[in-house]
């Protein structure tokens, strides 16, 4: 028997939803390039891509829009739980606590479209509805002539947002929403093979979006930059941190072995959206720390990852550091549920293997004796 430590490599079954080529740089949606679905397309539209298997004709897509909008708003009960959890809570967590709430609502049943709508139609608004309510201000109730992207913003803000920071979330969300077999994305995968319901598989790959070794990343990414303060600083405050043997945030990927094609795009849209220091300071680590990497790992080819754009997107956009963790999940529960939708559709329990290296054929002594 072979293992392979955190499966790397290991094909655990297909699907057709993502295709990442680690060595090429390239990851693809049901067929199309990262690059052309973030030039001109909706969020939704690319949602109904990737649970549909096809781009939606005009009628499919205003279709969709309403069963989304429709679906937006949380009940007060919800919104009552929110308002009970201290203010102090992380935000992730308190959206796996909603959407476990949301669950115990509904019956013990195959997982279908309608519950990848309305998951994925209510997480910017109960991210929104506790990020007012912590900062004493009531939820703002979401508006249905709004995108998904600009409706999020609204509720935070309660102003119309601007088309620059519009733009840039929904490219954002488009950007992360599926990526092939994740860690959190396996998780729901675990979950929805054991024949649970589609709450149930999404409170799971919340759970795992958390550390930052997957989801956690992009808050300790601007704090590295705020920490660094200034491009002068980079070096030594790279060299420090990997020296006290830590790693440095936003740089790495199990997959990619060059240039994360996400972080590409996310750097021309920070350029646009970000206040110039923050994006020459974000260059300039971005060039240090893969150079410094490479000399302390020759072996393996480190580069920034998404979430070291996305930090800067986020930040650009108006969201707190405590947010950027629960706006990915807002963009990956769309890949969560296409997910969790192909599993149910061809199944099988998901239950690998380990291999037993403890003791055998031990004896039990009496409590006294041992
Ligand atoms: N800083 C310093 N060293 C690193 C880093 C890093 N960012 N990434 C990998 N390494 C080193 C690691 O210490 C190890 O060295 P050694 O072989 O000497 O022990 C070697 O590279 C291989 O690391 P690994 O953990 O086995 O590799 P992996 O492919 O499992 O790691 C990773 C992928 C993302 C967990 C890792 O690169 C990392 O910890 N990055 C920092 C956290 C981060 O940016 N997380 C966001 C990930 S991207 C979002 C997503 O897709 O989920």
């Amino acid at each position: 028997m072979t293992t392979a430590k955190g499966l790397e490599g290991i094909i655990i079954d297909s699907s057709e939803i993502s295709k990442i080529d680690g060595a090429a740089g390239r990851l693809i949606y049901r067929g199309y390039d990262i690059h052309d679905l973030t030039s001109s397309l909706s969020f939704e539209e690319v949602a109904y891509l990737l649970w549909d298997g096809n781009l939606p004709n005009e009628e499919q897509l205003k279709k969709l829009n309403n069963h989304l909008v429709h679906q937006r708003a949380i009940p007060q009960n919800l919104q009552s739980a929110i308002r009970n959890l201290p203010a102090t809570s992380n935000a992730l967590d308190v959206l796996r606590t909603a959407i476990s709430i949301l669950g115990a609502e509904m019956p013990l049943k195959k997982p279908d479209i309608a519950d990848a709508i309305a998951i994925s139609a209510k997480i910017p608004t109960i991210n929104a509805a506790f990020d007012r309510m912590r900062n004493g201000r009531e939820p703002i109730e979401p508006r249905d002539d709004l995108s998904h992207a600009a409706n999020y913003l609204y509720m935070l803000t309660g102003r119309n947002p601007d088309p620059v920071k519009v733009d840039a979330l929904n490219k954002y969300l488009i950007l992360l929403a599926d990526h092939s077999m994740n860690s959190s994305t396996f998780t729901a995968r675990v979950v929805a093979s054991t024949w649970a319901d589609a709450y149930s598989a999404v409170v799971a790959a919340i759970c795992a979006l958390k550390g930052p070794l997957h989801g956690g990343a992009p808050a300790p990414v601007l704090k590295m930059l705020q920490d660094i303060g200034t491009p002068e600083r980079t070096e030594e405050w790279i060299r420090n941190e990997l020296k006290s043997d830590r790693r440095l945030m936003g740089f790495g990927h199990r997959v990619y072995r060059t240039t994360d094609p996400r972080a590409q795009i996310l750097k021309e849209i920070a350029e646009k959206s970000a206040p110039k220091n923050l994006i020459e300071l974000a260059k300039r680590v971005e060039e240090t720390g893969i150079r410094i990497l490479q000399e302390y790992r020759p072996q393996r080819k480190l580069y920034a990852n998404v979430e070291f754009y996305s930090a800067i997107v986020m930040h650009s956009v108006g969201l707190s550091p405590d947010l950027f963790t629960a706006t990915f999940a807002a963009s990956r529960s769309i890949g969560w549920t296409a997910n969790i939708l192909e599993q149910v559709a061809h199944n099988r329990l998901i239950r690998p293997e380990a291999e037993y290296t403890g003791p055998l054929n031990r004896k039990v002594v009496p409590i006294k004796a041992r």
